[in-house]
């Protein structure tokens, strides 16, 4: 078998960070997706400056802080109400629709399954249950259990600890190329979610797979599994 568990990114790959944009539409009109996608390029900034100079904060505050800035460069006026409205809405991220079929699938093949993410913990099991996941993921772990983001080795290696085996018996799933490089420098086996059909950063990484959804993810393992027997 070429990998005997999964860990997940959280954000942009299992709960979709730009279904904010509609809330941010309602809010600022004209405005709702330059903000989402802003608000986005952020906080993935903050996280590596504040991992780089070891000046980590909560994830969920790292989010708070880039909303305020991204507001102040579209010159928004973000009100105590519409920070609480975006912020309370980061809490319930949509999950892409497909997820939930395809990680009991997974499940159903008796492989371990667990999500690795910047988010801290409080964020993360409220988007775990908001999506009805509970029951399908063995692990949940936050990188505040070593407080440096992705893409530093340390936050990579909380999942080998936790599922007790090596990294490339692991396949990892995100869909931010980013991450799918940081792991596969770490050692993992990779697969990009490749949701936006964004072209592979120029990092000199391949991913051992690539599709547009979770469902190929679920094609890619029955593959996998096949040619293994
Ligand atoms: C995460 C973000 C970075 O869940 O997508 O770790």
């Amino acid at each position: 078998m070429p990998f005997q568990a999964i860990i997940f990114d959280a954000y942009g790959t299992l709960f979709d960070v730009y279904s904010i944009g509609a809330q941010a539409e309602r809010l600022f009109p004209g405005k709702g997706a330059a903000l989402a996608e802003l608000w986005r390029d952020k906080q993935i900034e903050y996280t590596r400056l504040r991992t780089l100079c070891s000046t980590y904060k909560p994830f969920w505050e790292v989010t708070q802080d880039a909303l305020v800035f991204s507001c102040r460069k579209l010159n928004l006026d973000l009100t105590v109400d519409a920070q609480n409205m975006l912020m309370g809405q980061y809490a319930r991220l949509q999950a892409f629709s497909e997820n939930l079929a395809v990680l009991q699938a997974l499940k159903s093949m008796n492989l371990r399954l667990a999500i690795l993410s910047n988010g801290n913990p409080g964020m993360l099991d409220a988007a775990v249950q908001a999506a009805g996941m509970g029951e399908v993921f063995n692990h949940v772990l936050s990188v505040d259990a070593v407080k440096k983001f992705k893409t530093a080795p340390e936050a990579y290696q909380l999942g080998v600890d936790v599922l007790g085996l090596s990294a490339r018996d692991i396949l990892f799933v995100s869909s931010n190329c980013w991450d799918v490089c940081g792991a596969g420098w770490f050692g993992y086996k990779t697969f990009w979610v490749n949701r936006a059909g964004a072209p592979v950063e120029e990092l000199g990484v391949t991913p051992h797979g690539e599709g547009r959804s979770l469902t190929d993810l679920l094609a890619f393992v029955e593959q996998g599994r096949a040619r293994n027997g």
